[in-house]
Order: structure tokens, then sequence, then C-alpha cells
């Protein structure tokens, strides 16, 4: 079906209550409704935005078309947490209602001040010759969980320099100070990151540009930056659109990392820092966002989809949902990635196994499954390729393996089931100069996440096999291989 941009750019009061209920009952027969992920009650997910730990509990909203599986008239949807497990579906937090977020509210971030939860987001607007104006806004939540607009933006400028798309502020406080981030595109067509301070979340001044190692021409457009210091060093995170395929590298459509440096310098405006690193390797990752809870840990969240690209859920009136949380550390100059450890609040029914697997494949019997938790180390290997199979139906399957000749960690969707966004290709690959290996998966209904030696990398991507392709098998080819595997039903 096309929508026209009349369609897209419905208010939800030109809506009733009875096509949002016909839209949920369709939604709600899909058979790739995700389990333990947050996924839209209908219509299309995006970025994460505003994740916070306020008053005990943790918020995460996300950027939402209510009416169907496009891009159109954005909002912010409100979910929250006590352990980042069991998530409460809130309901709808920032919706257009004025001249300055008419045609959108956009991505932005929360930030706790004076009690209350600040969050800065774009307000994207469109005159009549549809030409962008962003503003950045301000809404404030009580702790009561009230959320009030502040009527007028905080920016109303592009500062000069910079095209139209300047968008997803990112803030935090350092001393005295509020900062934020603001992704950016200079008016040669090139993607950038400004900086702006304030003292008071109202008031803010323009900076200037971050200074990077990057070249310019990094990407076109730099979308939702995060900044932020871990273990005394500074992490600059962002999603560059426009960077070419190189190798096994910067497959997808758009991209998303980071590099790591020494803390950024205020004063100068400057990073200096190491190369750029791809944040996740799998299919289906983008614009991912951070927040520090109260025990201090950085955590991270993406959206585990990607634009311009029809997924098989479209047709059942929905899309995308967001990756599992993760912790965030940093070794060598590179983040390491864990599952957030209340994760195993969701474990069930346990098995585990061992076997010797030599140029063969094993089907595991009591491994059956299509929500689990399962976690397989790879020892004494001499197999140029070992690794597992998921999803295990007639013609199906999803292949996590490693390529110990080429050293890489490769993740094959070809058989999947369902296919989709194919144009990008279906099979990914990281290199990883390892002895040993291990994969700890989470798999739902329709996605796995892969966190490979202990979240040295990832790989994420949406799924879509039939309902009975459950089976696990492990595999060696050219050599054998020891397998321990273990594997929990997730509730
Ligand atoms: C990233 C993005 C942001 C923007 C939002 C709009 O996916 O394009 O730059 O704020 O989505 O939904």
């Amino acid at each position: 079906m096309e929508w026209t941009k009349e369609q897209r750019y419905r208010t939800m009061d030109e809506v009733s209550k009875e096509e949002i209920e016909a839209l949920a009952k369709q939604v709600n027969r899909c058979p790739w409704r995700q389990s333990f992920h947050i996924q839209p009650v209908t219509g299309l997910l995006n970025d994460p935005n505003g994740f916070s730990y306020f008053n005990g509990e943790y918020h995460l909203f996300y950027q939402w078309f209510p009416l169907g599986p496009v891009h159109g008239l954005k909002h912010w949807y409100h979910t929250k947490s006590k352990d980042l497990v069991l998530w409460e579906n809130v309901g709808m937090a920032i919706k257009p209602s004025n001249e300055f977020d008419c045609h959108g509210v956009y991505s932005g971030s929360g930030i706790e001040h004076d009690g209350k939860l600040y969050f800065m987001y774009t307000g994207n607007t469109r005159d009549d010759e549809w030409v962008r104006h962003p503003f950045q806004c301000l809404a404030v939540m009580s702790p009561d969980g009230s959320i009030v607009k502040m009527e007028e933006p905080v920016i109303k400028e592009v500062p000069r320099g910079y095209t139209d798309h300047f968008r997803d502020p990112k803030v935090w406080k350092n001393g005295d100070h509020f900062y934020a981030v603001i992704g950016a595109q200079r008016e040669n067509e090139t993607g950038s990151v400004v900086l702006y301070r304030s003292w008071d979340l109202k008031d803010w001044q323009f900076a200037g540009e971050v200074k990077t190692g990057l070249d310019e021409g990094f990407g076109y457009m730099w979308e939702c930056p995060d900044y932020f210091e871990l273990d005394g060093q500074g992490i600059f995170l962002f999603s560059p659109q426009g960077l070419k395929a190189e190798g096994d590298s910067y497959q997808n459509i758009y991209q998303s990392g980071y590099v790591v440096g020494s803390p950024i310098d205020l004063e100068e405006i400057e990073l200096k820092h190491g190369p750029f690193h791809e944040l996740d390797h799998g299919f289906d990752f983008y614009a991912p966002q951070t927040t520090v809870d109260h025990l201090n840990r950085r955590i991270l969240v993406g959206w585990m989809g990607l634009p311009e690209i029809d997924y098989p859920t479209d047709k059942h009136g929905w899309a995308h949902c967001l990756t599992i949380p993760r912790e965030l550390t940093v070794k060598e100059g590179k983040l390491v990635q864990h599952p957030v450890a209340e994760l195993t609040l969701l474990r069930g029914e346990k098995v585990e196994t061992s076997q010797k697997v030599e140029n063969e494949s094993i089907c595991l019997d009591n491994f059956e499954g299509d929500v689990y938790e399962l976690q397989a180390e790879f020892s004494e290997s001499t197999a140029e390729e070992f690794g597992l199979e998921l999803r295990v139906g007639e013609n199906e399957k999803t292949v996590i393996k490693y390529d110990a000749v080429a050293k890489k960690v490769v993740f094959d969707r070809t058989e999947t089931g369902q296919s989709f966004g194919e144009e990008y290709g279906t099979v990914r690959k990281c290199k990883l100069e390892a002895e040993e290996i291990s994969f700890r998966i989470f798999v739902d209904v329709s996605s796995v996440e892969v966190f490979v030696n202990d979240g040295e990398e990832v790989f994420t991507g949406r799924i879509f096999p039939g309902e009975n392709s459950n089976g696990i098998s492990v595999f060696a080819r050219g050599g054998h291989t020891n397998v321990k595997a273990v594997k929990w039903d997730l509730k």
C-alpha cells in the first residue's frame, strides 16, 4: 500500500478509536510479535529516546508513528521498568502540538534536574515548500509522570554553516554546566557534530563544532550523537549516514559506531581519539542511545531496524523493536557490550550438553525453541569452521559460526525464513582473532542477538522463520571441536 503525505501526517485527533483498535487487533494476530523486546503497540518504532533512570525507575521512550509501518508524523512513546527486563507500556508521551514540532517530535535525550526529568528533543517542521526547519525543544516530566512542554524552543536557529539536517540533542552534565551534542550537516553536505553549553537547560549557547580526527566526508550526516566518559576515557557514539561498504564493514544502509579517546576538551571543543568502530556487525541496528544509572552503569539500547527497508511485519501493521539493554565497558580502546545482568531474571527451564563434533552437524534433541538464551563455548577446535544453526526447520536455518581459516565470525541469514532487505546482502562477518570462541545468544520470536567472546563483538538481526522452525544444531567442518552448550527458555 502506498502511503500519501496526507496519511503520514494525520494527527491523532483525526483518528478514531475504532481505527486504532482495528489496527491493534491486526498487529496482535501477527505471528512475529516479540516476547521480551520493546515493540510498538501499533505502527512503527524507531530510535530509542530519553533513556534515563529517574525516580527509582528506568524510562525509555521511542520514536513512534502509531498508524502504520512507515515513517510519518513522529511521537514519543513511553515505556518504563524497574529492572530493565519487564517493561510497562505507559503510553503516548510527547506528541506534535505546535508550530515548533508540527511535523514530528524527533529524537532527543533525558536528564534529571531539580527533581524532574528534562527532555531535549528536535521539533521537526516543514514549510509550504516542504523545506525542513528544525527546532530544539524542551519538555519536563514530574515524578508523577506528567509531561509538560515548554512553549518556546530553546534553540531556534541552525548555526551558520550548517543545513536543516540538524537534530537529536544528547545532553549531559559536567561540573556546573550542561552540554549538548547535536547531529549536523555542514553546508558542503558532510556530517558533523556541534556542541552547545547551558547553565539551566533553557538558555543554550553555541560553543562550536566538535573537532574530531575523522576525515571530512566521513558520511553526509551524523544522526543521534552521544557522548560519555567511561573509565577515564571519552567515548563519542554516532550514526553516520553515507559510508561506503568496505570489506566486511559498513554493509547496512546506515551505520552506527563510536570512537574512544581522551575526554573531550570542552574549551578547545576537540576530541582526540582512535579509529571508528561499528557497534554491531549484524543487519538491523541503528541510532543507539545510552544512559547512566544509579549503579553507575553505562547502558545502551539501539533500534533493531533500519530506515528504507521493508520488513515482513509491515503487512501486519507494525515494524521494529528495540534491542535488549547492553552494559558498556571499555577494554583496549574498544567498547565491550554485555547484556545487562538483570536479563537472567527471564531464565526458565534449563538444558545443557557437552559434545565432541567432528565433520558433522548434530541436532540437539532437547534444545528446541523459539524464545531462549543459548550459551555455547567452543574449545580445542581443529575445524576449519564450526558453529550453530538456530531456528532450523524445513529449508530454514540461521547460522552463527566461526571461520577459523579467515578468523571471522559469520552471521548468515540467507536461509532464515521469509527474506527481506536482501539488497544489502544476507551474510555479515567480522574479524576476530581468538583461540576460543563463545556465543551468548538471545533468541526472540523474530530476532537474534549474538554476543561473541563476552561481548567483544555483537551481531543483531531480525529473522522471520516459520513457526515450526525451532531446531538447534551444532556443527564442525574440516576438523573437530568441543562444545559446551546451555540453553534457558525465556519467560
Ligand atoms: C534516526 C532519525 C533521527 C530523527 C528520527 C526521526 O533514525 O532519522 O535523526 O530524529 O530518526 O524519527
